[in-house]
């Protein structure tokens, strides 16, 4: 069965709504993202699927199987964008999810397993300094206390933004969704390994999985020009301390794949005449080797103390995640790559960097043997300069269907399985 190319890239124009020619971002539970959910479903309404949304708002749309107390073959991303977004981010998943299933409903086909298509949601860490929580609050790997009450910079809660579009944070107690047996990600790769490769598609081994950590250094706000310096109490400048000392543990860390940012600088009260009283800071930390990234992420704790205390500030630090990195399925890995060698296209193995969804489905239990129970897999797209979260954003239109067919080619097989 063939992806039909045009339909594909079709879908993925529809979610793209622009505005003045400039691509609408799609927030982490915003009217914007739901839009996109609404835009996915809606050519389902008369095919033999049945759509669920769930009370954190994924939407899974399920074409039955044969069998009728197998688990399914699930092929996900998310919906969700930062606020500067490309196209591609997610947005390639998710259309290539959706094709597959109306691929399997318009040649009338009924495998052994079900086959589903997950849409994520709020996968973006962006509005909320937490990532994939969409997908970590359905497979039951985070609790709802620890992010619910988390405030955006424009201080709306995640629990009032949820129920403002229309979910119900508090029925997930309620909730406990059956994982799926095989679960496969569809994505830009967002880094330049594969176009320097000239290779269309690639095979992610293991995924480094992020550790966020809000750190605020508390002083006292002055006037700037009537304070003298030995008086002070500025925050900025212990921030900026920080920030180097974060950069100086990722580049000297072992773990080749160790990185660390602080993108999220909050100052207050932010002007030019006025000592900041007030700097919040988000430090995102990566690796692949557990042990390394938690001992940088313990360094940086120690460091912020530190500084605070050598000049006399505040400081309270508050871990937002801390996942665990994982290697992906080896078994998904070869059925991947025998099904590139069927299609004659070129490929390789590669590690991610960037986080996703597919990670934590890697993690989920089956409620009943407390087992892992899901096998997953991600699929890479070449990314055009290797370019993520901007919109430069691009892959080739025919690495995405390629992309794609490997995964529809992947379902077939592990379908009957
Ligand atoms: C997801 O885009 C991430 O932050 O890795
Ligand atoms: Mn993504
Ligand atoms: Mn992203």
């Amino acid at each position: 069965m063939e992806i039909r190319g045009n339909e594909l890239l079709g879908l993925i124009e529809a979610v793209n709504v622009k505005e003045d020619g400039m691509l609408r971002p799609r927030p982490a539970f915003s009217e914007y993202e739901r839009i996109a959910h609404d835009t996915l479903c809606r050519p389902f309404a008369d095919l033999d699927v049945t759509i669920c949304r769930d009370p954190v708002g994924n939407t899974v749309i399920r074409r039955a199987g044969r069998n009728k107390t197998a688990r399914a073959v699930a092929v996900l991303s998310h919906l969700d964008t930062v606020y500067t977004p490309g196209e591609y981010d997610g947005t390639v998943g998710c259309c290539a999810a959706a094709h597959i299933i109306t691929r399997l409903c318009e040649e009338n086909i009924t495998l052994t397993r079900p086959v589903e298509a997950h849409f994520m949601a709020a996968e973006e860490s962006s509005r909320w300094g937490v990532g994939c929580v969409g997908s970590r609050l359905r497979l039951s790997l985070l609790n709802p206390q620890a992010v619910l009450d988390l405030r955006d910079a424009d201080g709306v809660g995640m629990r009032e933004a949820m129920r403002a579009c229309g979910l119900a944070p508090e029925a997930l107690g309620s909730f406990t969704p059956e994982p799926p047996e095989f679960a496969i990600e569809l994505h830009p790769e967002q880094g330049p390994v594969l176009e320097h490769q000239g290779l269309p598609v690639g095979f992610v081994t293991a995924i480094a999985a992020p550790a966020r950590l809000r750190v605020a250094f508390i002083g006292e706000t002055n006037h700037s020009g009537a304070c003298p310096m030995h008086l002070r109490k500025d925050a900025l400048p212990a921030s900026a301390e920080l920030i180097l000392r974060v950069e100086q543990l990722a580049r000297e860390s072992e773990d080749t794949y160790a990185v660390a940012t602080v993108g999220y600088c909050h100052v207050e009260p932010n002007y030019t005449n006025a000592i900041p009283g007030l700097v919040e800071l988000i430090v995102d930390v990566r690796g692949v080797d557990l042990q390394h990234r938690d001992a940088m992420l313990a360094e940086i704790k120690a460091s912020a103390h530190q500084i605070a205390e050598r000049r006399a500030l505040g400081c309270t630090i508050k871990v937002l995640q801390q996942d665990r990195p994982e290697l992906l399925s080896e078994e998904l890995l070869e059925l991947f790559e025998h099904n590139a060698r069927k299609r004659k296209l070129g490929h390789t193995r590669l590690v991610s960097g960037a986080a996703h969804d597919v990670l934590h489905f890697s993690k989920a239990m089956c409620p009943v043997s407390a087992k892992p129970a899901t096998q997953a897999g991600l699929i890479f797209i070449a990314s055009r300069g290797g370019k993520s979260h901007c919109p430069d954003e691009f892959s080739e239109p025919e690495h995405i269907i390629a992309g794609a067919q490997i995964a529809l080619d992947t379902v077939l097989t592990l379908a009957e399985r």
